[in-house]
């Protein structure tokens, strides 16, 4: 594996697919990128918990009747909640594997269709009122993520596109190798967006990744230790997580903001939602943060996330 500190690096979208399709044994767990590690359930769960609360406020205006789509919907996590609350659900997946694992899932839900194919060129229909990327655009070259957000704001025209995309706190970064990924700031993503006509109208920090992800580079850095290495992930990364989440104001709060506060970039990577609409921010009632890439704010521009208003999120 190699890193690349500019968008000059194409990604090898057939490695993207074989990465997904070997991932799909476990696909619930590979679908957060939890499964190399040996994260338990509950770890899951506790990212999900907290996401929740941002995908519920920013789908907080969609009605019954809303139509939802969920692009890389993976194992289908969201795809089902979206059934119990919403008309119509469309999940997209370019893996076989991770949608047969959508479709056990999801067996007997008849308001979700389950479509295989590139976010890119699959055929959908439709006006959507919600659109859900939760880690997908960070699977495509610059070029196809400004082309795949167009086409969305298309099929969205007047609805909200939420983004959950892993990132890095300035710049760009490309990995090559078996797990091809961008990692892109929030400034990039916000870029993009503009390019694609759409302008984004609230960013928040990911905490439920965060404390993932703490819990994610401890196993890493623990598997380097020789009396550890040969252990099976699970039989570190579950005690790890039980001892995080028993000790979590420090061990998942406190710490991170303390060595956030002296500069240090740990975790390496972190994980934002972009809330975006079609259109221009006008000038003037655009909010940004003093600096997103090192103080991750939760930043509300106008519409109906709320009043214009601008909201520091917990560090
Ligand atoms: C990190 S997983 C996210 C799964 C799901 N959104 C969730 O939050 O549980 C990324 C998913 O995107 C899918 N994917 C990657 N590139 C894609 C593309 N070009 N078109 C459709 N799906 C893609 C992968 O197969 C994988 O299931």
């Amino acid at each position: 594996m190699s890193a690349h500190r500019s968008e000059g690096h194409h990604l090898d979208y057939e490695l993207v697919r074989s990465f997904w399709e070997e991932a799909a044994h476990d696909a619930e767990s590979a679908s957060y990128m939890a499964h190399e590690q040996g994260l338990p359930r509950d770890c899951i769960e506790h990212r999900f918990a907290l996401e929740r609360v941002v995908i519920d406020r920013w789908f907080a205006g969609l009605g019954p009747t809303a139509s939802v789509l969920d692009v890389g919907c993976g194992a289908g996590a969201w795809t089902e909640l979206f059934a119990q609350r919403y008309g119509r659900i469309v999940g997209v997946d370019a893996s076989a594997g991770m949608l047969a694992a959508a479709r056990r899932r999801l067996d007997g839900q008849r308001n979700v269709e389950l479509v295989q194919g590139d976010a890119l060129t699959v055929p959908l229909d439709g006006e959507f009122q919600g659109v859900l990327l939760g880690g997908l655009l960070m699977y495509l070259d610059r070029a196809d993520a400004v082309a795949l957000l167009v086409r969305l704001g298309q099929l969205a025209p007047n609805g909200r596109i939420i983004l959950r995309e892993s990132g890095i706190r300035s710049g760009v970064e490309v990995q090559t190798g078996s797990y091809q990924v961008v990692y892109r700031s929030v400034q990039e993503y916000e870029a993009v967006a503009a390019e694609a006509g759409l302008r984004v109208v609230a960013v928040e920090r990911n905490r439920g990744y965060v404390h993932m992800e703490i819990a994610v580079a401890l196993v890493n850095l623990a598997r380097r230790l020789p009396p550890i290495a040969r252990r099976d992930a699970a039989a570190v990364g579950g005690p790890l997580w039980r001892l995080l989440r028993a000790t979590a104001p420090v061990a998942l709060e406190l710490v991170p903001r303390a060595i956030g506060a002296v500069g240090l970039g740990w975790p390496h990577l972190t994980n934002h939602f972009l809330l975006l609409e079609r259109g221009t921010v006008p000038d003037g009632q655009r909010h940004r943060p003093p600096d997103a890439a090192v103080t991750p704010s939760t930043y509300i521009g106008r519409g109906h996330a709320g009043a214009a208003q601008v909201r520091r999120a917990s560090q």
